[in-house]
């Protein structure tokens, strides 16, 4: 695992300086005022490979809005707002769900939405100061070139019924597709483990089910396991900085929240479409 605070990212933009060179100029001409823009989750030398942003130095929701313009159009989240306020309430404590302190286990943002958001962007209002609560990051593409060929042919042969709404009730109708849906020559990625394991995306702490009524059924399980072990081998864990908004790729990098304890954490989640 790599965790990366944010001395030490500056020091990894700098090494792999010839391959972000290219986001780093488009999107500081793009984002203006913004004091510092770096990237983490380059991948080849030689390519553009940075799948994950960070504008830092943006203090208000409009400065966010704004920052995000180089990447696309907001979108109305599941409650039909531009903006999801990242931040532990009571009545959440049992669950795996964004609004507790609980542990939030890898997945993509709406697998349910068609498409689901081009990017995710969290930007950081008040930092935990209890030394976790971090933001994990993984590139779910490199998770499924290493699979064996029986299950990497069913990501993208077996459909999975992708709800449309999370815990707050509201949203979509959902989409049938497979994990990964190729379309004019793209790959998009949907995946959540906590529904492959236990059929809803928000489950109870201690959640237990029988895999007959999952989606993939025990296969899903065992897919599930692979990539949290995978995830756990390869993650980038961030911090994000308060005044700092941190964007990644949503339809190709799985995500997850490590625990935390300061409640105080309050982070402002963004859903952005890019323009086709
Ligand atoms: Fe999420």
């Amino acid at each position: 695992m790599r965790r990366l605070s944010c001395s030490l990212k500056i020091v990894r933009v700098r090494t792999a300086a010839i391959t972000l060179r290219c986001w780093a100029v488009r999107i500081c001409r793009c984002l203006g005022g913004v004091r510092h823009v770096h990237s983490v989750g380059c991948s080849r030398a030689g390519t553009c490979g940075a799948r994950a942003h960070t504008a830092r130095g943006i203090e208000t929701d409009e400065q966010a809005a704004q920052a995000l313009r180089a990447f696309g159009e907001l979108v109305p989240q599941y409650d039909g707002s531009l903006r999801y306020q990242v931040k532990a309430a009571p009545g959440f404590e049992e669950r795996r769900y964004s609004k507790s302190v609980n542990t939030i286990l890898v997945h993509t943002e709406a697998p349910g939405w068609n498409p689901p958001p081009t990017c995710l962007a969290l930007h950081c209002r008040v930092q935990a100061t209890c030394g976790s609560g971090h933001t994990e990051l993984a590139d779910m593409r490199r998770f499924v070139a290493m699979l064996g060929e029986a299950d990497r042919a069913a990501l993208y042969e077996r459909d999975i019924e992708w709800v449309g709404h999370n815990t707050g009730g509201v949203g979509t109708e959902g989409v049938r597709r497979p994990v990964v849906e190729r379309v004019n020559g793209r790959e998009t990625l949907r995946f959540s483990y906590n529904l492959l394991t236990t059929g809803q995306y928000d489950p109870p702490v201690d959640a237990s089910v029988d895999p007959a009524e999952l989606p993939l059924g025990s296969f899903g399980i065992h897919l599930a396991e692979q990539a949290e072990a995978f995830f756990r081998e390869n993650k980038i864990s961030v911090l994000i900085p308060e005044n700092s908004v941190l964007v990644w790729d949503n339809q190709r990098m799985v995500h997850a929240r490590s625990a935390y304890r300061d409640a105080r954490r309050h982070l402002t989640r963004y859903w952005v479409a890019a323009p086709n």
